[in-house]
């Protein structure tokens, strides 16, 4: 196996099949473009089994995502994809740089759920784009762009359902997509990356206190503790409901 590329969560490696990469998830946690580093016990384990039972509920309600199987408790084989240089965020109530950005107060409830493109890129801190600059810089087409955002919606109606029966709140999301690239695809786009504690804002549906509630990487991000708890609650609330 040789390593293809290694980001702040993960590690991707080629395999004997050219349509195969193993994603190997790491305990390193990073926020605030890297500027923060740390490391999250048990991180990589729980990231792995969250988003490979998320993707199979995906895939069971039909959108295609490049997971194929979890090989192992921190490992997951994926399909090859080139990613597209766009994070897309999904909001339902108003959290982080939202609030930051429009004045809007922490945990405003969206008339509407909110999609937003950022252009993956270190050097620039990961900027918000719009659909003209995406464009523009040829991130995307104007086709892929809808598709792009219309499955982000249908992915957030699927999960903001599912995190409901588990008794938490879906607040807001980042996905990341790819063009399949497995050999004799036509390449379609694929869900890809994952969808976990680190990529999630998770807020427990019992609790209203603005920061018991919190279950996901703000416990790292704002140094709130009770990291590695907040991941294994959701992990089995997750694992819990069979999809
Ligand atoms: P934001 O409010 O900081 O823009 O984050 C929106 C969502 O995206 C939140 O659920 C956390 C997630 N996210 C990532 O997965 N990776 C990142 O690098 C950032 C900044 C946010
Ligand atoms: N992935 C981000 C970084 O370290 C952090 C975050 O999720 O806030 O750049």
């Amino acid at each position: 196996m040789d390593k293809l590329y290694e980001g702040k969560a993960k590690i991707l490696y080629t395999t004997d099949n050219p349509g195969v990469l193993l994603s190997h998830f790491k305990d390193d946690a990073t926020a605030f473009n890297a500027r923060k580093r740390g490391t999250i016990v048990g991180k990589g384990q729980i990231n792995c089994s969250v988003s490979a039972h998320l993707f199979r509920l995906l895939e069971g309600a039909g959108v295609a995502t490049h997971f194929i199987d979890q090989t192992a408790p921190d490992e997951m084989q994926v399909k090859t994809a080139r990613i597209l240089p766009l994070e897309v965020v999904v909001r339902n109530i108003a959290a982080g740089s939202l609030t930051q950005r429009t004045g809007l107060q922490s945990g405003t409830v969206l008339k509407h759920p909110l999609v937003e493109f950022f252009y993956k890129n270190d050097e620039l801190g990961d900027p918000l784009v719009t659909t003209d600059h995406i464009e523009l810089l040829e991130l995307a087409t104007p086709s892929q762009i809808q598709q792009l955002r219309e499955l982000s919606l249908r992915v957030n109606s699927l999960l903001q359902r599912f995190f409901e029966q588990c008794g938490i709140t879906l607040v807001d999301f980042k996905l990341e997509f790819g063009i399949d690239q497995t050999p004799g695809s036509s390449g379609g786009i694929l869900l890809a990356d994952e969808i976990s504690p680190d990529t999630c804002r998770l807020w427990d549906s019992n609790s209203s206190d603005p920061q018991a509630r919190v279950l996901d990487k703000d416990r790292f991000r704002l140094d709130l503790g009770g990291i590695e708890g907040a991941y294994q609650t959701v992990m089995e609330r997750i694992l819990a409901q069979p999809v």
